[in-house]
């Protein structure tokens, strides 16, 4: 599907009911941690590391700290923002524009991809949305997950159903083909 397609689907899923923008956020927030503890237990018993992209505050990487232990996680952003409890160690982080910097780690085999960069402005997003699916397929090992505020249309991702009680188009889950 195109990009524009997908992202625009995604939307108006979203948008069917009409909420404030806090009652947005906070659902967005619960689906964000039903899906990261869903791929959190999937990719536990699989090799790999685990890149955040979008560290922000740092409250998603620290969740995936937290359910799982002792995995590398990498992670990247512009700028670093993050509360300093959830600084990633020297050596995991990577500051910088995203397409670029992880670019560079392209075919390092992650376990999940977490790419939380959604700005819910349309011009925005889809300028992410050209780079963004291709950039994740190629920094997954084979059958590794991308869990993604975006949707993904790539032909290496194929969609994966999303846990019970998250509503479509809130969150997104691919797996990596082959
Ligand atoms: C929504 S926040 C992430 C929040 C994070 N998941 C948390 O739980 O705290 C998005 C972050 O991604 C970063 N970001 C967005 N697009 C980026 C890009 N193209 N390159 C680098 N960083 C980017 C922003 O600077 C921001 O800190």
């Amino acid at each position: 599907m195109h990009p524009k397609r997908g992202y625009r689907r995604a939307r108006a899923i979203v948008r069917q009911s009409r909420m404030s923008r806090l009652e947005s956020f906070i659902r967005r927030m619960t689906a964000q941690r039903v899906v990261l503890d869903a791929v959190s237990a999937e990719v536990s018993g699989m090799e790999g590391p685990i890149l955040e992209l979008g560290l922000g505050n740092g409250r998603t990487f620290d969740h995936l700290r937290e359910r799982l232990p002792g995995r590398r996680i990498i992670a990247f952003d512009r700028a670093l923002g993050a509360h300093p409890s959830s600084v990633p160690p020297e050596g995991d982080l990577v500051i910088g524009e995203i397409r670029e910097t992880a670019a560079r780690y392209a075919g390092i085999g992650a376990a999940l991809v977490h790419a939380d960069i959604g700005t819910g402005i349309e011009e925005l997003d889809l300028k992410t949305l050209q780079w963004l699916p291709g950039l994740s397929a190629s920094l997954l090992r084979p059958r590794g997950i991308a869990v993604s505020g975006l949707p993904l249309d790539h032909p290496d991702l194929a969609p994966l159903p999303l846990p019970e009680g998250v509503p479509a188009g809130r969150y997104f889950i691919y797996g990596k083909i082959g």
